[in-house]
This record gives structure tokens, C-alpha cells and sequence, in this order.
């Protein structure tokens, strides 16, 4: 019996010293665990958070946002936000229609909007550009009603709350363009509405219904009337959640032999080919 015990004893004794002996090994693992982590995650501050950051609508970027201290685009900005009556955070999509609407001023043809709402982007555009003093007209389509559409069928859906985007009426809409000439409201359902328009060529065309099927259907529609060199731009192209819109876009952008250039905003752009020296006209 005492030579079992004395046996146990040193076995436990041996058992004692690997525990130990584990236990340290665990507490210097745990300790450079620590350090790894904070190396890590500071590593990560530093690649993922920029040190001047745009940070806004879905796009984080340490590369040059300035533009946003311009004035023009200050002012720009401030008459969407006066339209919408909220700021909606988008100073980059909004950017970057000013830059489309004004690349298209020497192109022949009409500006046209499908999806216009209270006229975020096109209240900034036409502050934007000396519109006045140009003899484009600017074609708004919308059904100007405040009810959100289902993105399946892109009916409005009359038993929702208003939407927060949409337009309260089209008086509302209409008096965010006080003072501006050759603005025409296409009030009705697209994209059997388009017959409405009296254009004969486009040189911008920007597309904000949040429905792809009526966003197909009307591209494929003014296709013909799209100048070369023409611009389209398309709000929710490549927008987290709406991935209906990117395919289909695709899709058409693929039989009508253009590609689109994807953004970092969530938009969508498409230039028309054939654009010749001669084709610039003045605005
Ligand atoms: C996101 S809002 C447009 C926002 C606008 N582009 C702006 O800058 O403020 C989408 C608009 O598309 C309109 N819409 C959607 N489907 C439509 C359809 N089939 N016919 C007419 N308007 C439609 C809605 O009424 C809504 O005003």
C-alpha cells in the first residue's frame, strides 16, 4: 500500500510540473496573443479608417474629395437640399451628375430625367450651369406622387406612408424651378409616358426610377434619340440592394454594344459611341 503511494506521489508530482509547465506556455501564448491583436487591429485603423476621409452614402475614401469645397458646388448642393428638404447625404453622386449634366453642354440635344421626385439633382444641376443663358430644354418625368413603387411590379403602392424622396405634388416639384426657362413636366407612368416628349435628340439622360424594368424599357425606348457622345447615368446601377438593376442594365448595355462604367457611388455610367468632332454644337 505505502509503495502504491509513494509511486502515486511522484506521478503526481511529474503531473504537477507538466501542468505548470502548460500553464506558462499558455500565459506566453496569451500575452503575444494581446500584442498580436493590437498590432492587428491598429494595422486595420490604418488601412481601413483614412486619415481624410469621405465617409458618406456607402463610400469611404481617403482620395481627393475638394471639389466639395468649391463654391459652385456648395451652392449646387445647398438649392438640392432647399428642393428635397432634408440633405440626403449624397455629396458625391451629386457631384458626380453636375460633371455629367455639364459634359453634355456641347452636345446636341435635350437633358431628360426619368425619376425626378422633388428634384434633388436636377435643382443642383440647373444652379449648377448658367441655365438661363443656354437653349437646352430639361424634360422631368415622374408620376409626381408621393407613394413609393414596388420594385416588382413599379405600380405605387397607395397604401404605403409617403415617401420621404418623392414628390409631395407637382406644383411641389414645379416651384423648386421658379425663374428657370424651357423646364417641361411629363406627369404620368413611364415608360408609356415617353410618348409625351417632344425631343429629338439627348445629350444627358438620367435614369432614378429604383425599378429595372421600367428602367430597361425606357433606356431601349430613347436609345435611338441618344446623341453620340451622349451621356446616361443611372442613379442605382451598382447601389448596395438593388442587384435586379445592375444585371438587367447589364444585360441591355450588352445587346446595344456599350459597356457601363461601374461607380464607387453606386451609379452607373454610359457614354454613347460615335461622338465626331463635328457633332459639339454650342448649348
Ligand atoms: C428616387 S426617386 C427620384 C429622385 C430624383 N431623381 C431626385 O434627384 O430627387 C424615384 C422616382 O421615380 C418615380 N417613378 C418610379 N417608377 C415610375 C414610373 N413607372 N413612372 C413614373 N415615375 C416613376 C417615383 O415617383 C419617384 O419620384
Amino acid at each position: 500500500m505505502s509503495q502504491v503511494s509513494t509511486s502515486l506521489r511522484r506521478r503526481a508530482s511529474q503531473h504537477d510540473w507538466l501542468v505548470k509547465a502548460l500553464l506558462s506556455l499558455m500565459k506566453l501564448l496569451a500575452g503575444s496573443l494581446d500584442r498580436l491583436m493590437v498590432f492587428f487591429t491598429s494595422s486595420i485603423m490604418v488601412v481601413v479608417v483614412p486619415r481624410e476621409s469621405f465617409n458618406a452614402d456607402g463610400l469611404i475614401t481617403d482620395h481627393d474629395s475638394s471639389f466639395m469645397n468649391e463654391r459652385s458646388f456648395q451652392a449646387a448642393y445647398a438649392k438640392a437640399v432647399a428642393s428635397a428638404g432634408a440633405d440626403w447625404d449624397i455629396p458625391w453622386r451629386t457631384h458626380v451628375a453636375l460633371w455629367a449634366a455639364k459634359s453634355a453642354i456641347d452636345i446636341e440635344g435635350d437633358y431628360v430625367e426619368l425619376g425626378t421626385g422633388r428634384a434633388w439633382m436636377f435643382s443642383a444641376i440647373c444652379q449648377y450651369l448658367p441655365w438661363n443663358e443656354m437653349s437646352k430644354s430639361l424634360w422631368l418625368c415622374d408620376r409626381f406622387s408621393p407613394f413609393g413603387v414596388d420594385p416588382v411590379t413599379g405600380l405605387p403602392d397607395q397604401t404605403s406612408n409617403p415617401h420621404p424622396c418623392y414628390a409631395r405634388s407637382l406644383e411641389a416639384t414645379k416651384a423648386n424651378f421658379e425663374g428657370l426657362e424651357r423646364i417641361n413636366f411629363v406627369e404620368g407612368t413611364l415608360p408609356e409616358s415617353l410618348q409625351q416628349l417632344e425631343v429629338a435628340r439627348i445629350s444627358f439622360l438620367h435614369i432614378d426610377l429604383n425599378n429595372s424594368e421600367t428602367e430597361i424599357e425606357s433606356l431601349r425606348y430613347l436609345w435611338p434619340s441618344i446623341a453620340p457622345g451622349g451621356l446616361i447615368l443611372m442613379d442605382d446601377y451598382a447601389y448596395a440592394g438593388y442587384k435586379p438593376q445592375y444585371l438587367a442594365m447589364n444585360a441591355l448595355a450588352n445587346e446595344l454594344g456599350v459597356l457601363v462604367l461601374s461607380l464607387p457611388t453606386g451609379q452607373g455610367l454610359i457614354v454613347k459611341p460615335g461622338l465626331t468632332i463635328n457633332d459639339r454644337s454650342p448649348a
